[in-house]
């Protein structure tokens, strides 16, 4: 994770690097630095432990630095506590070589000891000091360009980095590497910009390049160079970025997770017209043609967290629609369980950053045995977008903070219109069941907007619930892929302990966790699976449970059982997923404000998980 920027120009550096940080903090938070280069001068460097704020007090926000040529950081600790010692940037013990690095580097103690026995002095404990300090080994060794060193030091270095280097002898010029952790290098009036992802520099400009996986650049005012691993100049596509600036604002929310469950209407129904053409589905933009989904014979979803849950509830839409045997995998089990899979399989892989380290190691997995594979992303360019045969971009535009909602929910719009789609052409379903589930889908998002404006009784509950001290979700099918994620939003931020249990399997052990009193929250939109959950969630209360109930309008009179109810609009039973974890979110969303925590950026998270 971690999160770096860069730039190089005719304005002063430090001001528009803290800016951008300030845009990348979710990526880490618990320490910051600079490096500011003045003309000829040795670099300025500042570095901080906590927040970015600290570093912003530290430099009167950037005004205090002079120089219009710099690298930032913004740090999740891998290698070595949060401390200033460990902060980027490291540098060589002269100064020639300083440098930030996204990423891990795997054989860094062998790389360092080597480093030791030819006389080269450690201070920090991070991975990132032994790259440094390669890249100046090298520089010095061969007397060569900083891309030639940097050439030599990646061929070294297992692992994964997005490096941001300054060379004592180029001033205005920083160089890059990346290998699998995320960069983008923005370009406009003779300005440059490098940055980890896309709202870092969307202020500055919309033009930008993407970076390849083993490749190189070097980064002048307003000119980039790319090469490729042994040194030769590539060409690369200057690229257009279409998300609005305003879109990676807080525009007057108290929290970017808060505005981002009220965009969830505008997202979701963003992505379905992304692929409605005249009231069909049409895929043609991610090049899945009938003949590829008429020949599939399993379809195995991979991914982590939030993104693994969207994988659970499509597993049953799939399943159910199209009749397509589905697996769902954590991208991190998946990728060294040693796979068997199908050749005539198709690999389904949903990332919001597209960088996830395991869920782009799961599709590499994927193609190597063959099998094709489909990314269902949200960030344009990135790793996974680019390496999938074929990719469906959810329109959830910038999401900022740690805990995802709008991408989940454009995740799910994604799964949806695909299982409508394999279901038709495999004629599972006939075309007046196909315009009636369009049509349905269609009202999804007045529906979540209908939600969104009755929010006040879910504060209420939420602040009553504020000192809870362990949460259980239950539910059956879809309800239990719903009970996944309303569990994970519960603790990623407000850091009560809470659990998702498939209702049945509660009394097989965990149910002896229920005392008078622990919240269980029930849910029971899959009609046919009511009453088995209402018994279930009857257990609990004859053991003291406080229970929540969460179902469709209408549908039962779950207030017999239950100490609170929450109504969702009725929908298809496929698509209640859509529904039922925007109350959810709303929960998590309230307990972790009435308890004081910092909403956007949980402790211990990061955004973007680019590590094992
Ligand atoms: O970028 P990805 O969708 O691949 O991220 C996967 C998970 O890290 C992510 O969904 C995480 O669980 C959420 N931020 C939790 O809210």
């Amino acid at each position: 994770m971690c999160g770096i920027v860069g730039f190089t120009g005719e304005h002063q550096a430090a001001p528009i690097l803290l800016d951008g940080l300030s845009r990348l903090e979710y990526r880490g938070y618990d320490s910051a630095g600079l490096a500011v280069r003045d003309g000829e001068k040795q670099p300025e460097v500042i570095r901080a432990k906590g927040r970015l704020k600290v570093l912003a007090e530290k430099t009167d926000n950037g005004v205090a630095v002079l120089g219009t040529c710099g690298i930032g950081h913004t740090r999740w600790a891998t290698h070595g506590e949060p401390s200033v010692t460990n902060s980027h940037p490291h540098m060589s013990d002269d100064g020639n070589v300083i440098a930030v690095h996204n990423g891990i580097i795997e054989n860094y103690q062998e790389l360092k000891d080597k480093l030791i026995r030819k006389g080269y002095v450690f201070h920090s404990e991070t991975d990132t000091e032994v790259a440094v300090k390669l890249v100046d080994y090298y520089y010095k060794k061969y007397e060569g360009t900083p891309v030639d060193a940097i050439n030599h030091a990646m061929v070294r270095i297992r692992g994964s980095y997005a490096l941001a280097i300054l060379f004592q002898e180029y001033p205005e010029e920083i160089y890059v590497a990346r290998k699998d952790s995320p960069m983008i290098l923005g370009i406009s009036d003779g300005e440059s910009y490098i940055a980890s992802d896309v709202p870092a520099i969307l202020k500055y400009t919309r033009n930008v390049y993407y970076i390849g996986n083993l490749e190189m650049a070097r980064v002048r005012k307003g000119e980039i160079t790319f090469y490729n691993l042994d040194g030769e100049e590539i060409q690369k596509e200057l690229k257009t970025i279409e998300w609005d600036a305003e879109a990676a604002e807080k525009a007057g929310f108290e929290h970017f997770m808060m505005k981002e469950i009220y965009e969830q209407p505008k997202a979701v129904a963003d992505t379905l017209n992304s692929v409605l053409k005249n009231g069909k589905i049409d895929l043609s933009e991610t090049g899945i043609t009938e003949e590829i989904i008429r020949e599939i014979s399993q379809i195995y979803i991979i991914a982590c967290g939030s993104a693994y849950h969207v994988g659970t509830a499509a597993q049953y839409v799939l399943e159910d629609l199209t009749g397509i045997p589905v697996r769902v995998e954590f991208a991190s089990e998946f990728r060294y369980r040693k796979p068997i899979m199908d050749p005539k399989g198709l690999a389904m892989v949903i990332s919001q950053s597209g960088e996830t380290a395991d869920s782009l190691a799961a599709l590499r997995e994927a193609k190597e045995l063959g099998v094709r594979t489909v990314g269902i992303i949200n960030v344009v360019g990135s790793s996974i977008a680019r390496e999938a045969d074929h990719v469906f971009y959810t329109l959830a535009g910038p999401e900022i903070s740690v805990a995802t909602t709008k991408a989940y929910s454009t995740q799910l719009m994604a799964v949806y219109a695909l299982a409508l789609q394999f279901a038709l052409v495999r004629e599972k379903i006939t075309e007046e069941q196909y315009e009636k589930y369009i049509a349905e889908l269609q009202t999804i998002p007045e529906k979540i907007q209908k939600i969104l404006e009755d929010k006040e009784r879910l504060q209420w509950f939420a602040a009553k619930q504020a000192n809870a001290r362990d949460v259980f979700f239950i539910g059956r099918g879809i309800d239990y892929a719903i009970s996944m994620e309303g569990s994970l939003k519960m603790k990623e931020v407000s850091y009560i302990h809470s659990e998702a249990y498939a209702a049945g399997e509660l009394k097989h052990g965990t149910i002896s966790l229920i005392e008078d009193g622990t919240l269980v929250i029930g849910v029971l939109t899959q009609p046919e699976l009511y009453e088995k959950t209402v018994s279930n969630m009857v257990e609990c209360k004859s053991r003291g449970a406080y229970l929540m109930g969460l179902t469709s309008f209408g549908n039962y009179n779950i207030e017999e059982t239950a100490d609170f109810t929450v109504y969702i609009p009725r929908t298809d039973p496929h698509f209640t997923t859509s529904l039922a974890v925007i109350p959810l979110q709303l929960i998590g969303y309230y307990v972790s404000v009435a308890r004081g925590l910092d909403v956007d950026k949980p402790r211990n998270l990061a955004k973007s998980v680019t590590v094992e």
